[in-house]
């Protein structure tokens, strides 16, 4: 049975009450779904792509809903309530910070940078500070540490995947979920959907600006990425 429908994945019970079905979809959407497209082939390397980074995640000790990829659009994930906060971690200024903050896109930053968004597509998905997450009562003041730390984790552990095969990760978007113990998961996906990407060499966008901002075939650069993300992680 569904139980949930959103832009780029359906989500489906299984006899296992605590396991869902995802399904990758072949839609994409940007500045919260006012851009839509039907990209043949998207759903199939985005469910490949986070497949592959989910079980590199969990080799790196970085534990996520993931369980596996049961066919070519579709994974197995642990059962979880999702946390109302998009988790975004920057290496590099892009995107909204540097709009918000007018600062060059493609400044590196001296360190990491942790944001909190509050999930509300009404709101249009408004950032907001950890004061603002506990009023809203998303989180707990260690919960949202723990949040911080993970981002930071997942990060260490991505750069080095990244830079491995010769790309840059700019920033990226978490999202986690609270399974039945009440443990906090890594959830969602992280995919070139979620990710900034761009080249070592050539500064080339692999991610989703392509699509955001019209730069060239969506599928040519996210079938680059798996490319040298199984010539990487072949063992998995
Ligand atoms: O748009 P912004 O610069 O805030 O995005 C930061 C990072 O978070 C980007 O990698 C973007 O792809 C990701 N993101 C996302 N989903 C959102 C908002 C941002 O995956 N709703």
């Amino acid at each position: 049975m569904l139980v949930y429908e959103g832009k780029a994945k359906r989500l489906y019970e299984t006899e296992d009450e605590h396991v869902l079905l995802v399904e990758y979809k072949d839609s994409a959407t940007a500045f919260n779904g006012v851009k839509k497209a039907e990209i043949d082939g998207k759903g199939q390397l985005n469910n490949e792509i986070t497949s592959l980074i989910f079980q590199w995640l969990d080799q790196k000790g970085v534990k996520s809903h993931f369980i596996r990829k049961v066919s070519e659009r579709e994974q197995l994930v642990k059962r979880v309530t999702i946390l109302p906060v998009e988790v975004v971690l920057r290496n590099v200024v892009a995107g909204s910070m540097a709009k918000r903050l007018g600062l060059e896109e493609g400044t590196p930053l001296l360190s990491p940078i942790v944001e909190f968004y509050y999930k509300n597509d009404d709101l249009g998905d408004p950032i907001i500070t950890e004061d603002h997450a506990l009023l809203l009562e998303i989180a707990s003041e260690e919960d949202l540490q723990f949040l911080r730390e993970q981002a930071l984790i997942v990060n260490q552990a991505l750069q080095q995947l990244f830079s491995d095969i010769g790309v840059r990760l700019i920033d990226f978007k978490l999202e986690f979920g609270r399974d039945e113990q009440g443990s906090i998961l890594l959830a969602d996906e992280i995919s070139p959907d979620t990710c900034r990407l761009w080249d070592k060499e050539t500064n080339q966008k692999l991610d989703k600006d392509v699509f955001r901002r019209d730069l060239g075939n969506l599928t040519d650069v996210y079938q680059e990425i798996l490319k040298r993300l199984r010539g990487e992680i072949s063992h998995v």
